[in-house]
C-alpha cells in the first residue's frame, strides 16, 4: 500500500496552510546563491498545488512572502519579486487545467505593480474554476490583518448607537482576509522550525500543527500525504472530553 492509499478520503482535512521555509538553506547546502532555492521552491508548489487538487482538498494556503521578508537584502527581495511575476504569468495553463481557483491575502496593493496587477489578472481568470482555492499570502502578516480588521471596523461603523455586543467571532472574521473562508485543520511547516512566525494566527486557533525538517525545495506530494496520516491519527476535541465526541 502507497501512502495516498492509506488517507481516508472521507476525513480529510478542509483546509490546509503552509509555511514554506528553507529556500536558502537549501541552496546552501548545495553551494548556491539562496535565489536558487527559492527558484526550486516553485517545483515544490506545483507538485504540492497539484497532489491537493487530487486529493480533493478544498483549500490550500500558502505563505510566500510575510510583511517582515521586506526587510532581507534588496537583492533578494528584488529576485523574489521578479520571480513571483514570472511564476504568476507561466502557471496559468496548470491552474486552468486543474480547475484551481486563485486567491490572495495580505497587503496586495503594497506590492510591486507588475506584481499586483498579474496576480489579480490570474485571479480574475481563474474565479469561476470550481476546484481547490488555492490561496496566496504576499505581503501577508497576522498582526497585519488583525490591526487591518481593527482599522475598518472602527472605519465602518462610526455610528453613536453602534452596538460593540455586535463584534462576536462572525463579525470579527468578516473584516479578515479570510472572510468566508474556513479555518485551516492542518498547518505544515517545513524546514525543522518551530514557529508560526506571524501567520494566520486568528485562524489557527484550533489547527493541528505538524513539522517536518524536509526543506520547502525538497516537499513533494508524498510529504503532503505523510502530514494529512499524520493528522488524521489526531483527535480534535475543542476543549471537550473524547467520549463526547461523535
Ligand atoms: C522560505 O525560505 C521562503 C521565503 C520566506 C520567501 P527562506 O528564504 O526563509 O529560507 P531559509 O529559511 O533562509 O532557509
Ligand atoms: C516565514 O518564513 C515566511 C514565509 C514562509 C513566507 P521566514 O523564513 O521569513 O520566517 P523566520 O524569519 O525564520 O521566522
Ligand atoms: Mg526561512
Amino acid at each position: 500500500m502507497n501512502f495516498k492509499d492509506k488517507i481516508d478520503s472521507g476525513r480529510l482535512p478542509e483546509h490546509v496552510a503552509v509555511i514554506m521555509d528553507g529556500n536558502g538553506r537549501w541552496a546552501k547546502k548545495k553551494g548556491n546563491q539562496r535565489i536558487f532555492g527559492h527558484k526550486n521552491g516553485i517545483k515544490a508548489v506545483r507538485d504540492v498545488v497539484e497532489g491537493a487538487a487530487e486529493l480533493n482538498i478544498k483549500y490550500l494556503t500558502l505563505y510566500a512572502f510575510s510583511t517582515e521578508n521586506w526587510n532581507r537584502p534588496k537583492q533578494e527581495v528584488d529576485a523574489l519579486m521578479g520571480l513571483l511575476v514570472s511564476t504568476i504569468e507561466s502557471e496559468e495553463k496548470t491552474l486552468m487545467k486543474n480547475n484551481v481557483r486563485l486567491l490572495a491575502i495580505g497587503n496586495i496593493n503594497g506590492l510591486p505593480k507588475d506584481v499586483a496587477a498579474n496576480l489579480n489578472k490570474l485571479i480574475d481568470k481563474t474565479s469561476e474554476n470550481k476546484g481547490l482555492s488555492l490561496i496566496l499570502a504576499l505581503n501577508y502578516s497576522a498582526r497585519w490583518e488583525i490591526l487591518n480588521a481593527i482599522k475598518n471596523i472602527v472605519e465602518q461603523n462610526k455610528k453613536e448607537d453602534f452596538d460593540v455586543n455586535k463584534i462576536d467571532a462572525d463579525f470579527f472574521e468578516s473584516y479578515l482576509n479570510t472572510k468566508n473562508i474556513p479555518d485551516p485543520d492542518l498547518l505544515i511547516r517545513t524546514s525543522g522550525e518551530y514557529r508560526i512566525s506571524n501567520f494566520l494566527i486568528w485562524q489557527i486557533a484550533y489547527a493541528e500543527l505538524y513539522f517536518t525538517k524536509v526543506l520547502w525545495p525538497d516537499f513533494r506530494k508524498i510529504n503532503l500525504y505523510e502530514a494529512i496520516i499524520d493528522y488524521q491519527t489526531r483527535e480534535r476535541r475543542f476543549g471537550q472530553i473524547s467520549e463526547q465526541l461523535n
